[in-house]
């Protein structure tokens, strides 16, 4: 089985999203793969609530117990590892990743940025996006680099920005469009893998 761990730090929504596309779409039998784990660095992340009502393993590795960024990934990739992950998909996870965390996952790491990349690296896209008076904004699905937000991309979405746009209503449309752009492009990926084992 090519287990999946998803890394949340809020709301999870995405996460849900890519469960209950694994579920729906019965990727065990098409992908014979399955969502193994989500974990958290904070918490309370409401993602965590959802993830257990879904049957799914979680964890918490909170970055406030640990010194440094190297220490924080370190026991990161320990809770990660206990999964024997095939690939790990960051679903709305606020920590940068330090470089050796980052190749030590290189081309079986995902992420997804509320941006249309290369534009909008970072935070705060959406309030970006309309103070730079884009007409389309959007979501990208990358493999992480230790380039924050620079990655390869693998699939985007566009969502027009409407004239009295605020940066919570934009967000809350993108997220819309990310809930199907996400479990597609994780599907699409696991795909590629077993043609690529074939
Ligand atoms: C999503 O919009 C995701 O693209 C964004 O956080 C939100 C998480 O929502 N990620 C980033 O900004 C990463 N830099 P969710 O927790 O409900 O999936």
């Amino acid at each position: 089985m090519k287990n999946i761990v998803i890394l949340i730090s809020g709301g999870g929504s995405n996460m849900a999203a890519i469960a209950r596309a694994a579920r729906e779409e019965d990727w065990g039998r098409r992908h014979g793969a399955a969502v193994a784990a989500v974990i958290s660095n904070r918490q309370d992340a409401p993602g965590l609530g959802i993830a257990r009502s879904l049957g799914i393993a979680t964890a918490v590795v909170s970055h406030k117990s640990f010194e440094s960024r190297e220490r924080f990934d370190d026991a990161l990739a320990d809770a990660i590892d206990a999964y024997s992950p095939t690939l790990v998909v960051l679903a709305g996870f606020m920590r940068i990743l330090t470089p050796p965390f980052v190749s030590r996952y290189q081309g079986r790491l995902l992420n997804i940025h509320p941006s249309l990349l290369p534009a909008f690296p970072g935070l705060d896209t959406h309030r970006r996006a309309i103070e730079a008076g884009c007409r389309i904004a959007g979501a990208t699905v990358h493999e992480v680099t230790a380039d924050l937000d620079h990655g390869p991309i693998l699939a985007q979405a566009a969502v027009p920005v409407m004239a009295d746009d605020t940066p919570e209503r934009l967000a809350e449309r993108v997220l819309a469009v990310e809930h199907r752009l996400y479990p597609k492009s994780v599907a699409d990926w696991l795909m590629r893998g077993s043609s690529r084992q074939a």
